[in-house]
C-alpha cells in the first residue's frame, strides 16, 4: 500500500502535470515513450525510462498483490461466515441430536408404558377366557341336563332338570325309549308308610325301592301331556301291565290331585279310573281322602289318591311272600279279581312326555 501512494507521488512529480492522475477507478495512462520522449530528450529519457518501468512493473505487481490480498481477504470473510454458518449448523445439529434423543427417550418411555398395557391386557385377557371357560361350562351343564329322560341311551340313574325346580335325579329306562321311573317296588328294603313331607320330596333308592315325589311329579306332567306305564308281577313272576294315555296330577295346592289319566290299555285292567281319578293325595299324617269314617293312607300304609279308599294301592307293605292278611299290601284289584289278600311283589310306575 505504501510503496503504490509512493509510487504514485513519484510518479506525479516526474510527469508535473503532463499526464493528469487518474481517478482511481479509472486505468492510469501511461505512455512513457510518447511522453517521456516529448517532455525529456535525451539523458532523462535514458536515465528516467528505466526507472519508471520499474516503478510501472512494480506497481502493477504491487496492484496484483493488493487484488489478491482482497480476494483473500474476502475470502477469509467467506471462510469466516462460513465457519460461522458451520457453527451454527453444528450447534442446530447439536441441538436437532438431542431432541432426537429426547424423543428416542420419551418413545422408549412410551414404548414401557405399551408394555405394561401390554402385559395388563394379556392378563385381563387370561382371566377374561377362565371366565368364558367357566360361563360355557355352566352354559353346558345347563344346556346339557335333559328335561327328561332320553332313549338309545343305558338304563340308569340320570340328572334331568325340570322347568321351576332344580335339576334332580331320576331312574330312566332309556335302552328303547325314555321313560322316566316315578316309583318302584323291589323288595321289603323301604318303608312306605310314609309322612306328606316324604311323599311331597321323594325318599328310598334311585336303583331299588323309592318313590320319585309329587312336587317332582307335578312339574313334569304340568309341562306336556304323559302317558304313564304301570308294569306288575307278582309273586309266581306273572306280569300284567296298565298304561294311561293323559297322566296328570295337580301342585300341592290341589294336594297332588289326580287330575287326568287319559285312556287305559292294557293287561292289568283299569284299577285307577274309576276309584281314583280326581281324587287328592293322602298320607298317614293328611287324611284327605273321601272316607270319613277311616284313615285310608294309615289304614292301607302308604301315600296314594285314595277315596273311600282304593281299587289299587302300589305303596303298600312289601310282603316278600306275595299275601297280606289285612289291606295293607301292594294290590292291583283289576288283576287279581279283589283279591286283596294278594301282595303283589314287583311294582313301577314310569311316565314319558306324550310328544316322544
Ligand atoms: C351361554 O348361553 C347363552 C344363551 O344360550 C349365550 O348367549 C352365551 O353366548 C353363552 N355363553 C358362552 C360363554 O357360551
Ligand atoms: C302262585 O302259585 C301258587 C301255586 O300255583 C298258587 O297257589 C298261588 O295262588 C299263586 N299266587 C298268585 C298271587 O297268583
Ligand atoms: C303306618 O304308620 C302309622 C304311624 O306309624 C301306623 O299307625 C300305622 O299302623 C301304619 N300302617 C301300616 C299299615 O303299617
Amino acid at each position: 500500500m505504501r510503496s503504490s501512494a509512493f509510487l504514485v507521488i513519484v510518479y506525479g512529480l516526474l510527469l508535473q502535470g503532463e499526464s493528469s492522475l487518474a481517478s482511481e477507478d479509472q486505468e492510469i495512462h501511461v505512455t512513457p515513450e510518447v511522453s517521456l520522449g516529448d517532455q525529456c530528450n535525451g539523458y532523462c529519457f535514458l536515465v528516467l525510462k528505466p526507472l519508471l518501468d520499474y516503478f510501472t512493473q512494480l506497481k502493477e505487481a504491487t496492484d496484483a498483490n493488493n487484488e489478491m490480498k482482497d480476494k483473500i481477504n474476502s475470502l477469509e470473510v467467506t471462510v469466516s461466515n462460513l465457519q460461522s454458518q458451520l457453527l451454527n449448523s453444528e450447534t442446530q445439529i447439536k441441538n436437532n441430536i438431542e431432541q432426537i434423543k429426547d424423543k428416542e427417550n420419551q418413545i422408549k418411555d412410551k414404548d414401557n408404558q405399551i408394555k405394561g398395557l401390554r402385559e395388563q391386557m394379556d392378563l385381563v385377557a387370561g382371566v377374561l377366557a377362565e371366565k368364558n371357560d367357566q360361563l360355557s361350562k355352566i352354559n353346558q351343564t345347563a344346556e346339557n341336563i335333559p328335561e327328561t329322560c332320553g332313549s338309545g341311551t343305558p338304563n340308569g340313574v340320570y340328572q334331568i332338570k325340570v322347568r321351576g325346580i332344580e335339576p334332580f335325579q331320576v331312574p330312566c329306562v332309556s335302552d328303547s325309549s325314555g321313560w322316566t321311573l316315578i316309583q318302584r317296588r323291589v323288595n321289603a328294603n323301604e318303608n312306605f308308610n310314609r309322612s306328606w313331607a316324604d311323599y311331597k320330596m321323594g325318599f328310598g333308592d334311585l336303583r331299588e325301592n323309592f318313590f320319585l315325589g309329587l312336587e317332582k311329579i307335578h312339574r313334569m306332567t304340568l309341562l306336556q301331556p304323559h302317558e304313564l306305564y304301570i308294569q306288575l308281577q307278582d309273586v309266581n313272576g306273572s306280569t300284567r301291565y296298565a298304561r294311561y294315555d293323559d297322566f296328570k296330577i295337580g301342585n300341592e295346592e290341589e294336594a297332588y290331585e289326580l287330575i287326568s289319566l287319559g285312556k287305559y290299555s292294557g293287561t292289568a285292567g283299569d284299577s285307577l279310573t274309576k276309584y281314583h281319578l280326581n281324587m287328592k293325595f293322602s298320607t298317614l299324617d293328611r287324611d284327605i281322602d273321601a272316607n270319613e269314617k277311616r284313615n285310608c293312607a294309615q289304614y292301607y300304609g302308604g301315600g296314594w289318591w285314595f277315596s273311600a279308599c282304593a281299587q289299587s294301592h302300589l305303596n303298600g307293605n312289601y310282603y316278600k311272600d306275595g299275601t297280606s292278611e289285612v289291606r295293607d299290601g301292594i294290590f292291583w284289584g283289576t288283576w287279581k279279581d279283589y283279591d286283596f289278600s294278594i301282595s303283589l311283589t314287583f311294582s313301577q310306575m314310569m311316565i314319558r312326555p306324550k310328544t316322544l
